[in-house]
């Protein structure tokens, strides 16, 4: 009976040390190993949302050309680009004349498909004794045949509103 070699452990001490050493391990290993995954995404600092902003920016911004007020600001923006691309999105407000021309004047400007064309005093008679709230409304929400903004989904409510003011005087 002197065949006890073939294995270290001679001891029930020993048996209970590996036995511990084997479950605490593979453990302890995971808990680094899915630490090391997850801290590569905490990194949410104000920092790096505004790299991500940056990667993620559209190629061109639309300046406008609008006075040398526009190519101050252009100059600026291309001097920080960083802070550029946040404000970015929240661009200059269109003026009531420029969402007309670029989003109205298809339909309105020669009254296709039944639109009151734009100026035409009998035409927009009964529509301006809506009231203008009812006309911002249809405008901004879609009136019949009308598409909600003009079809031009990305016009802010003030936009569109603005467009509005712009028919409205023409009619009157
Ligand atoms: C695709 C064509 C089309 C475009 C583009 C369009 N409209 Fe119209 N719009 C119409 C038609 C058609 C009507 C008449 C709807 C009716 O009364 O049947 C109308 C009616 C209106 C009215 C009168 C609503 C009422 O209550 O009588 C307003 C105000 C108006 N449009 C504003 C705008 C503005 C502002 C834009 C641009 C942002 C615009 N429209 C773009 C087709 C268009």
């Amino acid at each position: 009976m002197s065949e006890e070699h073939g294995t270290l452990i001679k001891t029930p001490k020993q048996l209970i040390v590996v036995a511990a050493l084997a479950l605490i391990t593979p453990v302890t290993v995971a808990i680094l190993g899915s630490q090391l995954v997850t801290s590569a995404k905490r990194i949410d600092t104000a920092e790096s949302k505004r790299l991500v902003i940056e990667r993620i920016k559209p190629v061109g911004t639309l300046v406008s050309t609008e006075g040398a007020a526009a190519d101050t600001n252009a100059s600026a923006a291309s001097a920080a680009p960083a802070a550029a691309a946040a404000p970015a999105v929240a661009a200059k407000a269109k003026t009531g004349d420029q969402v007309f021309n670029e989003s109205c004047v298809a339909c309105h400007g020669t009254g296709i498909a039944g639109a009151p064309k734009a100026g035409d005093k009998a035409a927009w008679a009964p529509r301006l004794a809506e009231g203008a709230a009812t006309l911002y409304d249809h405008a901004i929400k879609g009136f019949k045949t009308m598409p909600a903004r003009g079809g031009a989904a990305t016009l802010s409510d003030a936009e569109v509103k603005a467009a509005v003011d712009v028919l409205i005087a023409k009619a009157k």
